[in-house]
């Protein structure tokens, strides 16, 4: 189908700085592990022949059939996955891959589809799956914690500050709710944030964001499922294949830098060792870029939520 005949979904960040990351062969076979509405797969597609195969992941069946139709018609082999991209390395055989791409986090569509409980503004029930066939939601999940449990959450996904302030207002919150016997809406996480943030006013949106976030990325345990298959994607990769990664914020930055990092050391003996007893030939992957690719100021004018994009690049060795 014609992109232009399509509803507008996502805007895909840093187009030609992952085709680039990628170093497409037209004949080659390529991993798109966060399908979306399908911007960068079918920029992927549109530079294979015939003989190249595009492999696309989605957890979200919304994401599936909208990026179905829209690379209906490419030439290339497409084949989709509708699965978590921790299920990589049961979907992909080891060595056969030439490039993968991680366009991490959610899609304009996601938050726009307001029903999918996914954004602050409005008041529909919070939910925060990706996949709504699997798992619990933000709802549920947060009728079973206590306040030191979402106080780690809230740390660790967001870095929260004052957390296990927040975590306690949460949670007293949620108890309040259930008992008058409807569900968790957006206003009555904003109106505990405003209660422990009294200073910072202005800031609420953004700290309300973060909030979600972090309860977004337990719901959906997204740090593992980067942990999981970016490990997979090396093994998955052909040597002088390319993983191309791109996170949002510094948490998930964070954990692509050091997960990366895992196969970036020749020598993986313990850190006790006075001598290499492991052979020091380990080493996995190399850096493409010393530094992270940060979108243009042109590109964050025209799509804001560029605005904190990085890109990683490595080739596997
Ligand atoms: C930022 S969007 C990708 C947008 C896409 N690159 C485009 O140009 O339209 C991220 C997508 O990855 C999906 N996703 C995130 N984590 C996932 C996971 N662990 N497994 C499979 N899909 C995932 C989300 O459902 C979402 O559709």
């Amino acid at each position: 189908m014609q992109t232009a005949d399509l509803p507008f979904y996502h805007n895909p960040v840093m187009l030609a700085e992952c085709l680039d990351g990628l170093n497409i062969k037209p004949d080659g076979v390529y991993g798109d592990c966060t399908l979306g509405g399908g911007g960068h797969s079918y920029a992927i597609a549109n530079k294979l022949n015939e003989n190249g195969t595009l492999h696309a992941f989605d957890r979200d069946q919304d994401a599936v059939a909208f990026a179905t139709k829209r690379l209906a018609g490419v030439k290339c082999k497409f084949i989709v996955h509708p699965v978590r991209f921790g299920e990589l390395k049961n979907e992909i055989a080891p060595n056969t891959l030439d490039g993968i791409l991680y366009d991490l986090g959610i899609s304009s569509h996601q938050v726009d589809e307001s029903e999918r409980g996914f954004t602050f503004v409005g008041n529909n029930p919070l939910d925060l799956r990706m996949d709504r066939r699997e798992g619990i939601s933000a709802q549920e999940w947060l009728r079973t914690v206590d306040a030191e449990e979402l106080a780690a959450v809230l740390r660790k996904n967001a870095d929260m500050d004052r957390a296990f302030k927040l975590a306690t207002r949460i949670v007293e919150m949620v108890s309040a709710v259930s008992a008058e016997g409807r569900k968790i809406v957006p206003s009555d996480l904003k109106a505990v944030v405003e209660s422990v943030f009294p200073d910072k006013r202005r800031e609420v949106n953004g700290l309300l964001a973060r909030v979600f976030q972090a309860i977004r990325m337990e719901v959906n345990g997204e740090l593992k499922e980067i942990e999981d298959s970016m490990r997979a994607a090396v093994d998955c990769l052909k040597v002088g294949g390319r993983l191309v990664v791109m996170s949002y914020h510094s948490v998930e930055d964070r954990c692509v830098k050091e997960t990366a990092a895992e196969f970036e050391k020749a020598c993986i003996c313990p850190e006790h060792m006075p001598v290499c007893t492991c052979g020091g030939n380990h080493q996995r992957l190399k850096k493409v870029n010393r530094k992270p690719i940060l979108p243009t100021d042109e590109e964050i004018a025209n799509n804001s939520r560029a605005r904190s994009a990085k890109l990683r690049v490595y080739e596997r060795i």
